[in-house]
């Protein structure tokens, strides 16, 4: 009797470890261990049989209340409700674990190209994903009618709230926010890296959703030579060596003079080409228009100032030798993981 109580507890333990391991807890009953034990009972002498059905009875008694248990917890799981996803009821979900993830590589160069920034002084504030008609053109010397305003189509909500197309929507909010700075006899000067939207046809450079990195810095007697020289400065930290950098004029209604700022490919990622590709137009950039200095209650004949504007995966896809900027939002892994 003690020989078959043991047998029946050692069986126990081994059916716990099995259910434990399977998924559907149902196959147990169809375990070895349950098999072989009702083998053993078809064999065994008349006298026996009696006491060992019943112990291998109890015993399967005890498995299928484990199955019964485990279909109640089941029946109770909470329903999940499809029509509120974002049900702030809800409790709040468990954060997965991190350790297979990595930082997407444009918030890795994002957060580079910010400290950078930083290091040299400037203020980092984010730019906004939704905005208004006046910090979009009003407040950048873009009239109402403006033929500028259509190099910056956008999406807009029915409402008149507009995706901006640039982070120079910014510039009036800090120019503000960082006045009191001058009475001090400290210069504005902020990076406003973020999201932003255009109505393009895509193609392997030119993607409707992408970074930008906008500077502004304003003081007294700043000129074109600082802005060159900080844009170098800033830039040849981000690849890593003293770059050659010229401007050429250009057009943007918020700056006078304006230009585009385009650096001699870094030797670093030197790749043969002939000579007139070497100039990388990277951004663009002038002196801050008296009209916006004026709009955000700056005097423009006492402080100047300077801005600029680029594109943040331009300057990622140079610094890897990346061909085509859909990657970044395309979502594949084999992508993201080269940068892990
Ligand atoms: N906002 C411009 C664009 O996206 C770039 C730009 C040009 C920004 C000149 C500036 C600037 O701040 O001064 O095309």
């Amino acid at each position: 009797m003690s020989e078959q109580n043991t047998i029946f507890s050692r069986s126990l333990e081994l059916l716990r470890t099995e259910y434990d391991a399977l998924t559907d807890k149902r196959q147990i009953l169809r375990s070895p261990t349950l098999t072989a034990l009702y083998t053993e009972l078809r064999t065994l002498p008349n006298e026996q049989k009696a006491a060992f059905g019943k112990g291998l009875n109890e015993l399967k008694l005890e498995v299928v209340g484990w199955i019964d248990q485990q279909a109640d917890v089941t029946e109770q799981l909470n329903p999940i409700d499809v029509t509120a996803p974002f049900d702030i009821n809800a409790a709040t979900p468990k954060l997965l674990p991190t350790e297979n993830g990595s930082k997407h590589p444009l918030m890795v160069e994002l957060e580079c190209i910010s400290d950078i920034a930083y290091r040299m002084g400037f203020n980092v504030e984010e730019s906004r994903l939704i905005d208004d008609d006046y910090h979009m053109f009003e407040s950048l010397n873009f009239p109402e009618g403006h033929p500028a305003r259509d190099d910056y189509d956008t999406f807009t909500t029915t409402e008149g709230l507009i995706a901006p197309a640039h982070t120079s929507t910014m510039q009036n909010r800090v120019l503000r926010k960082y006045k009191a700075n001058l009475d001090k006899a400290e210069p504005i000067a902020v990076l406003m890296p973020d999201r932003v939207f255009r109505n393009e046809d895509l193609d392997a450079t030119h993607e409707h959703t992408f970074y930008q990195y906008e500077g502004v810095y304003v003081g007294k007697g700043i000129t074109v030579g600082n802005l060159i020289a900080t844009l170098k400065a800033l830039l040849g930290e981000y690849f890593g060596e003293d770059l050659k950098a010229k401007i050429q004029p250009f057009y943007f209604p918020f700056t006078e003079p304006s230009f585009e700022f385009a650096i001699e490919r870094p030797a670093a990622l030197q790749k043969g080409d002939t000579e007139a590709d070497q100039w990388l137009e990277l951004l663009g950039c002038g002196m801050i228009h008296p009209n916006v200095l004026k709009g955000a209650g700056i005097d423009p004949t006492i402080y100047t100032g300077f801005a600029w504007g680029g594109g943040i995966e331009r300057l990622v896809m140079i610094k890897y030798g990346i061909e085509d900027i859909r990657h970044f939002e395309s979502g594949k892994l084999e992508f993201l993981r080269q940068f892990s």
